[in-house]
């Protein structure tokens, strides 16, 4: 099967009230686990890649790895580029075959941002691709200079509902990543901090109000942190903080009902990968073969999938809808 567009994969989401995962990969363990436990729960799937991981494994890698994945496998599968950051990464990707990239003007005025993003998607749309925007700045992480994932809620923008109508309208826009209070990493909220699900509600209304119908919207930053894994982790040798907290899942569960139809998943499947090394090695010093180590924290990894997709996103099931 080829690759698939993330348009049809989002059509059938919307009315089948499901949402896809989008899955961050680096490398060949990671693409193996999301793709097996996909195709076991025959779930569409999007396997996204972000600059950081083309700078790590090589495009050439990374794209043959998602050929080999769409070859051994029946299900449904796009290729997307995660929070490009110019209108040349994008190009790049439209001309490798990515089925559907991310111009992540975010940080720009509104007019750059959507001018920026108008310009992906007159090249992307010329070349059977599609595009997703972000509007409004996301929490933590994502803008903070300190620590990986240890800012908080500092900074970050809500979307705008008016704003998200204008920006779809203007740059003609295929989805459109909103920030309502996500961010990425693995420590999302202190005390009683959660998503704004009322303000993603207002989008959505605004957005359908205005006549967009029932527009994509995507969730970023939507690893729920499990304190399992962080418990793990930690237990052989980790060192993560006890504020360790992600997306509680009943949350992501009320932004799929209202419309967040792709979600993007990094950082469990980072914490999965990492207990299962730790684990492995703290039972089995004196093994030095990487495949008995990569092998159980790929299982791991697989087993986190299979949960996302059957019990948090609702898609396992709907590959051949
Ligand atoms: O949103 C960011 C993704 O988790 C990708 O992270 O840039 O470290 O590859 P990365
Ligand atoms: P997490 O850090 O919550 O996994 O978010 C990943 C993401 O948004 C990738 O774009
Ligand atoms: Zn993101």
């Amino acid at each position: 099967m080829p690759l698939t567009h993330t348009k049809e994969l989002f059509a059938k989401a919307l009315k089948g009230k499901y949402a896809l995962g989008a899955f961050n990969v680096n490398n060949m363990e990671l693409v193996q686990a999301i793709v097996e436990a996909c195709e076991e729960e025959k779930a569409p799937l999007i396997l996204q890649i972000s600059k950081g991981a083309r700078q790590y494994a090589n495009p050439v890698y990374l794209k043959k790895l998602i050929e080999a994945a769409v070859s051994v496998s029946n299900i449904p599968i796009a290729v997307h580029l995660d929070h490009g950051d110019t209108f040349e990464l994008c190009k790049q990707c439209i001309d490798e075959g990515f089925t559907s990239v991310m111009i992540d003007g975010s940080h720009l005025p509104f007019d750059k941002n959507a001018e920026l993003c108008k310009r992906v998607v007159d090249y992307a749309h010329k070349h059977n691709c599609v595009v997703e925007g972000e509007l409004g700045q996301l929490v933590g992480a994502q803008h903070d200079d300190g620590e990986e994932g240890g800012g908080y809620s500092k900074g970050g923008v809500y979307t705008h509902p008016d704003e998200a109508v204008e920006f779809v309208k203007q740059t003609k826009v295929d989805s459109l990543a909103v920030a309502i209070g996500n961010s990425h990493g693995a420590y999302k909220f202190k005390g009683t901090q959660h998503l704004n699900l009322e303000r993603l509600k207002a989008i959505k209304k605004a957005l359908l109000d205005a006549g967009l119908g029932d527009y994509p919207l995507v969730l970023h930053g939507a690893s729920s942190v499990p304190k399992a894994l962080v418990q793990e982790i930690n237990q052989y040798g980790g060192k993560l903080g006890e504020d360790a907290a992600g997306v509680p899942e009943a949350d992501i569960e009320i932004a799929r009902r209202t419309g967040c139809t792709k979600v993007n998943i990094d950082t469990d499947l980072r914490l999965a990968l990492t207990a299962g090394i730790r684990k492995a090695f703290a039972e089995n010093p004196k093994e030095f073969d990487p495949r008995k180590y990569l092998g159980p924290a790929r299982a791991k990894v697989k087993d986190l999938v299979r949960h996302k997709v059957k019990n948090v996103l609702c898609c396992a099931g709907h590959a051949f809808d």
